[in-house]
């Protein structure tokens, strides 16, 4: 396996005066997909805000890129590498995807934010498409890809996303699914919360299962999809 892009030792996040995520230890290996799956209100979206710096810290390492980063900003982690795309997609409906695009990189000066904007429109031929369409009028899986592309803008090495398939139809969760396994082909590590743990799993190379803030499961994604425990609760029995 590749070294880990990403380390947590023992990491305690929350909110207010409890942690939510309690003693979480995993190692995410460069290149790598990894799926957490678990059932609502297990920490797993808690566990993605920490790792971008959004919620309150109670204790435990974070390592990324060899840098200790617990304590830094969100706008820190993102200058180093770790993109976040949030759950629900689609901010600006009323803009064009060019609009967006732009707005993606607003943190870019001049040739710099082109150069982003080629980049990602290069990665997502559908994009290209569509620049002049309302972001509005696009499928769910377009704008989803969208979110997306607009955080990849700033060039991250670790993506972080939470329930990308969320509300979507079969065929566009499949289109994720796609979008996920593309951009780990492109050299790209990604942490991936979702509900759909069988489309999650099957292009996964690890599956965690978290349960009650936290870390009941990890291992090889073909593993954690063929236990029987998971098949049952996640995985309708099948
Ligand atoms: N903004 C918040 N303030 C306080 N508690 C929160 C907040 N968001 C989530 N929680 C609590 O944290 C726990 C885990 O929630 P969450 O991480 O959203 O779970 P999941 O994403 O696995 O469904 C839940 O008990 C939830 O009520
Ligand atoms: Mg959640």
């Amino acid at each position: 396996m590749a070294d880990p892009i990403l380390t947590c030792e023992n990491l305690s996040v929350g909110y207010t005066d409890e942690p939510v995520v309690v003693d979480f230890s995993i190692e995410i290996p460069a290149g790598s997909i990894t799926t957490i799956i678990g059932p609502n209100g297990a920490g797993k979206s808690t566990l993605l805000r920490a790792l971008y710096g959004q919620n309150r810290y109670f204790g435990g390492k974070i390592h990324f890129a060899g840098r200790t980063i617990e304590r830094l900003s969100p706008k820190e982690r993102l200058k180093l590498g770790i993109g976040f795309v949030p759950q629900g997609r689609c901010n600006f409906p009323l803009m064009t995807v060019r609009e967006n695009l732009e707005l993606g990189a607003y943190t870019l000066r001049g040739a710099a934010s082109e150069r982003a904007i080629e980049r990602v429109l290069a990665r997502f031929p559908l994009l290209a498409a569509k620049l002049n369409v309302l972001a509005g009028n696009l499928s769910g899986g377009e704008q989803q890809i969208l979110e997306t592309a607009m955080v990849l803008e700033a060039g991250p090495k670790l993506l972080l996303l939470d329930e990308p398939s969320l509300g979507l139809s079969p065929g566009n969760q499949d289109q994720i699914f796609e979008m996920i396994a593309h951009l780990r082909d492109g050299g790209l590590t990604v942490l991936v919360v979702e509900q759909n743990a069988h489309g999650a799993l099957q292009i996964s190379d690890t599956g965690i299962v978290m349960e009650l803030g936290r870390l009941f499961m990890v291992g090889p994604a073909a593993e954690v999809a063929s236990d029987p425990r998971i098949k049952v609760a996640y995985l309708g029995g099948q």
